[in-house]
């Protein structure tokens, strides 16, 4: 297809307002598919995703669609056909690097934005994203079919956020396509097409690359530059790996195989490798035989932020928790583990996430798609440790921090956007303050929404922080944040210590001023917890020698055989038996028997 005649865009929207919806509504109305078929096709492809464990998702979808004949001339009837290639963009805060890759193979996206809801953290996010990224934006308010929709007034606010008339923001329902058909034929009258350089080296940039078992990696693709052919040799060139190109195509929505891609055309390859990490995204594609020299720009590493301790609940799974990872490997190039002991939970896996919700999201498909029973580490963020000899340590679980005089340590930190209504401020600020936050800005949407930057330390935003900011603007609130980099801090190591013997798993780094509430914490937490021994247990919590907290757990002798009043002896040996049985789930610590329900209510109460 001509460049001239392409139009590539994504969909930009805060959770819930609608982008599954309306992107199902432009499949509907472009006849790529058909109303009747809609729903059961969708569904079918969950029931097979589901069954196969796999995710065959349609990154990006070419529509056919023909605007009216421009103003003036013609008889209002359609004109030319053209190509809309709708892409998609993962919408979580974790991906951000993803969703900038997804945004840069587009020249225009939609900014959809809930007409009952007005604008949201998420919304705003992404719209820096676009904005850096040179789009087009295109400003749409959904859902207006909505008794509670109040165009009038969230028309002004967007209007007011991008700089344009209240009259250029369009007004769709999703849901009934109402001006759907208008919006398309706004996309190819705004969005650019792609510029490219036809007879150059061919250059095309991955923005999406998941796995599927039966064809392997599904590459998705921009040509940038040139033409890549089916049965050519590829190269990609951050790795310099070669593959043979065993399919090439579009999707619309199923994979079309096609002789290949030209520039500005957005479609899929095949390779046959089976392992995204093969085909990342942000990679540029180009042919081996006179490829490109210079790569597009924008590859980038995915880099783990949060890290988490991740044991079986029972030790004889831990095969199984490994093939797991390696199989949950295949589609996510951010995911990274090791093995790792601990003298508390046995052997497992410190896994690196790129936030939270990678976190959620990869624990939860361990319990539900492999039947692990997990116990995780509370999770902790990276730190940099600079030693008075000046060596660097790289710190990603809080046990191994190093014991030498310390210099410095440096911990990740975020810049954080927060939308609330105006009457919230104070607890924001406050909530922000609380943990170490530093204000950046606040700036009014309109009289009773504002936005409000901080830098966070990740630390302090990855454990309750979103919970505790929607719980002090009673929903209202919304979040986004982005790494910006690293900073200097007063962290120190808390350790717990049983009988006198440190419990790895319940280490932590905190900042100095916390240091002593999670100290005391955790202690009163653990003496509730375990039950007494025969000898009486101090539990204490210490910065390196000096303990800064501590409860006792008194001794008591557990006579099970006290109750059985002499007599009867099969009673007797079922006490026996079960006081045995009671005994497989404790863990020792030293000298101390630990159930393991304690360790497991313990970090779940973080
Ligand atoms: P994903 O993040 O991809 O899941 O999509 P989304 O969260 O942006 O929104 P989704 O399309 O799933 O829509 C969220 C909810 O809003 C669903 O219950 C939709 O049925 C509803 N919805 C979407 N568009 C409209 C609309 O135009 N009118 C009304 N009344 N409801 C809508």
């Amino acid at each position: 297809t001509e460049p001239a005649l392409i139009r590539n865009f994504c969909i930009i929207a805060h959770i819930d307002h609608g982008k599954s919806t309306l992107a199902d509504r432009m499949l509907q109305i472009t006849g790529v598919v058909e109303q009747r078929q809609m729903r059961e096709q969708y569904l079918d492809r969950m029931d097979i995703e589901r069954e196969r464990g796999i995710t065959i998702k349609s990154q990006a979808v070419r529509m056919p669609w023909s605007p009216p004949e421009d103003a003036g001339g013609g008889d209002g009837g359609r004109g030319t056909a053209h190509i809309l290639n709708m892409i998609d963009t993962p919408g979580h805060v974790d991906f951000t690097y993803e969703v900038s890759r997804s945004l840069a193979a587009c020249e225009g996206c939609i900014l959809l934005v809930d007409a009952a809801q007005g604008i949201e953290a998420q919304t705003l996010a992404n719209l820096y994203l676009a904005m850096e990224n040179d789009l087009t934006i295109i400003p749409v308010l959904n859902k207006i079919d909505l008794p509670a929709a109040q165009p009038e007034k969230f028309a002004a606010e967007l209007a007011g956020l991008i700089g344009c008339d209240p009259a250029d923001v369009l007004r769709v329902s999703a849901k009934t396509g109402q001006g759907v058909g208008e919006l398309l034929d706004e996309v190819v009258r705004q969005v650019p097409a792609p510029v490219g350089v036809a007879d150059a080296p061919a250059r095309a940039m991955i923005f999406d690359s998941v796995y599927d078992s039966y064809r392997g990696v599904v590459t998705y693709v921009k040509v940038v530059d040139g033409m890549l052919g089916r049965r050519e040799r590829i190269k990609m060139m951050s790795t310099g790996a070669q593959h043979e190109l065993l399919e090439i195509g579009t999707n619309s929505p199923e994979m079309t195989p096609a002789d290949g891609l030209s520039v500005g055309e957005v479609g899929y390859l095949i390779t046959g490798v089976k392992d995204v990490r093969q085909s990342k995204v942000g990679d540029t594609v180009t042919r081996l035989s006179k490829g490109a020299t210079e790569p597009l720009g924008g590859y980038k590493d995915p880099k783990p932020m949060v890290f988490s301790g991740l044991y079986p609940v029972d030790g004889s799974d831990y095969p199984e928790l490994r093939d797991a990872l390696d199989k949950l490997q295949l589609n996510d190039a951010a995911l990274v583990y090791e093995p790792e002991t601990s003298a508390a939970l046995g052997f497992g896996f410190r896994v690196g996430f790129l936030g939270l919700l990678h976190l959620e999201v990869i624990r939860e498909r361990l319990e539900r798609e492999f039947g692990l029973d997990l116990i995780a580490t509370a999770p902790n963020v990276i730190y940099r440790v600079v030693l008075e000899d000046r060596t660097e340590h790289v710190v990603t679980n809080p046990s191994e921090f190093p014991v030498g005089k310390i210099e410095e340590v440096f911990e990740p930190v975020v810049r954080a956007t927060i939308l609330t209504p105006s009457e919230y401020i104070g607890s924001v600020m406050e909530l922000c303050q609380n943990r170490r936050g530093t204000l950046l800005g606040m700036d009014y949407l309109s009289e009773e929404r504002v936005e409000i930057r901080y830098t966070l330390p990740l630390a302090e935003v990855v454990f309750d922080f979103f919970d505790q900011l929607k719980s002090k603007t009673r929903g209202y609130a919304s979040l986004d944040y982005e790494p910006t980099g690293e900073q200097s801090s007063q962290l120190v190591k808390v350790d717990i210590l049983l009988h006198g013997d440190k419990v790895d798993a319940f280490s932590a780094i905190t900042h100095k001023d916390k240091a002593y509430a999670y100290g005391v914490r955790l202690v009163a937490r653990l003496k509730e917890l375990i039950p007494r021994q025969a000898f009486e247990v101090p539990v204490q919590a210490a910065i390196g020698s000096r303990v800064i907290a501590r409860e006792t757990i008194r001794a008591i002798r557990k006579d099970v055989l006290a109750k059985c009043y002499g007599g009867d002896i099969s009673r007797k040996r079922k006490l026996l038996e079960r006081q045995k049985e009671g005994k497989k789930r404790m863990k020792m610590v030293g000298s101390v028997e630990v159930p393991q329900e304690a360790f497991i209510a313990v970090l779940s109460s973080d």
